[in-house]
């Protein structure tokens, strides 16, 4: 290998022609993109002029490219057999979230990487985002004190469309709380540890297609904090504001907007030095906080640039499998959660 990774790219028209490949691939200086495949061949032409990378034909003409790793950008019911197929050929994968349709197939990549020797990463984008990390390390520096509650919070308007595959679960493995609330989950559990009983909702409140479009889970954590998670298709993206709120026994951390695909968003954290006695007027002075404002940092760019070093430095990638593998166990508890009524507890 030289000093940069050799992208190829599976599903080239989707979030990778949006933002993994214009903020990821292209502006990380340790990456280059090579090939793109799309069954699209029209949108992966237009993507391989735009970006000035061969338009593989097929998948085999893709993976016999000359190239390190693949990025796979394809639908959630096509990710089993990309990766399959990328470990088969010996190629480094970063596969989009989820790591396929269940923890059985998740699993199965794993092996298939592991014995071809081949790194397969989740992409996981929002934990690289620079308020997320610094919130993360205010956490470990103690500042909120004991762990006590969390939530996170990501909605957007998802009318009923032909051919969605979000809108089959037999394509997608579900709706809102697989498409939104992998990334809520795995935000809450990189804050506040490991998620150890689940009680999930799930429902059709506006609209009438075969996956979620509303989903709400509660979440104990195995550091007893409790959480929650909610995900839905069916308010205007305007109105929702994708709040993360992390509170403790010393104080909180509130954000509007850092959940989700752009480095917009606000956070503030509000801790005390000590947390006094009982106050029965319960007065809330509280103060204005302090802004949370640290470099931004493209997720995008963030995730194609770790993944790339850790091939180069023959490291783990710091958002390795075993994040997809978990985010994918503890949506299936979910969805089992609301399937049965009862609070599912995870090994
Ligand atoms: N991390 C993020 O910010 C983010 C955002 C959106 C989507 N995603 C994930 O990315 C993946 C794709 O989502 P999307 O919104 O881009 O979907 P999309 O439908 O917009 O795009 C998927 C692309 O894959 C192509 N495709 C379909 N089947 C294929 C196949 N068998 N082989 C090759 N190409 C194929 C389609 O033609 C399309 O161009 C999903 O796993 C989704 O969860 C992640």
């Amino acid at each position: 290998m030289t000093d940069q990774i050799r992208w190829g790219v599976i599903g080239s028209g989707g979030i990778a022609k949006r933002r993994t490949i214009p903020e990821g691939i292209v502006p990380a200086p340790n990456a280059t993109l090579t090939a793109v495949f799309d069954t699209n061949a029209d949108a992966n032409a237009e993507v391989a002029n735009a970006f000035d990378a061969k338009a593989a034909r097929s998948l085999d003409e893709l993976l016999q490219t000359d190239i390190d790793a693949v990025y796979v950008g394809s639908p959630v019911h096509a990710h089993y057999d990309h990766v399959m197929a990328c470990a088969a050929a010996g190629k480094h994968v970063l596969c989009e979230k989820p790591l396929g349709m269940s923890p059985g197939e998740a699993e199965v990549m794993i092996a298939a990487c592991e014995k071809q020797g081949i790194q397969l990463g989740c992409a996981l984008m929002m934990r690289f985002l620079a308020q997320h990390r610094e919130a993360r390390r205010l956490i470990d520096q103690g500042k909120l004190g004991k762990p006590v509650y969390a939530r996170a919070q990501l909605s957007c308007w998802f009318p009923p469309m032909e051919g969605a595959w979000r809108q089959d679960p037999k394509l997608g493995g579900g709706g809102s709380l697989i498409d939104l609330g992998g990334h809520c989950v795995d935000l809450l559990e990189m804050f506040f540890g490991k998620v150890v009983k689940v009680a999930c909702f799930i429902n059709n409140t506006v609209h009438d297609y075969a996956s979620e479009d509303s989903a709400v889970t509660l979440l104990a954590f195995e550091n007893g904090a409790m959480g929650s998670v909610d995900t839905f298709f069916c308010i205007p993206d305007a109105s929702s504001k994708n709040a993360l709120e992390l509170y403790g026994s010393m104080g909180s951390i509130h954000a509007t907007g850092t959940i989700g695909q752009g480095e917009a968003g606000e956070m503030t954290a509000y801790f005390e030095e000590e947390t006094g006695g009982y106050d029965a007027q319960q007065t809330r002075g509280g103060g204005e906080g302090v802004t949370i404002a640290p470099e931004p940092v493209n997720m995008y760019k963030a995730e194609i640039e770790s993944f790339s070093q850790a091939l180069l430095d023959g490291k783990p990638s710091p958002v390795g499998h075993e994040v997809g593998l978990r985010s994918q166990q503890v949506l299936t508890a979910c969805y089992e959660s609301a399937a049965s009524g009862k609070a599912v507890t995870l090994l």
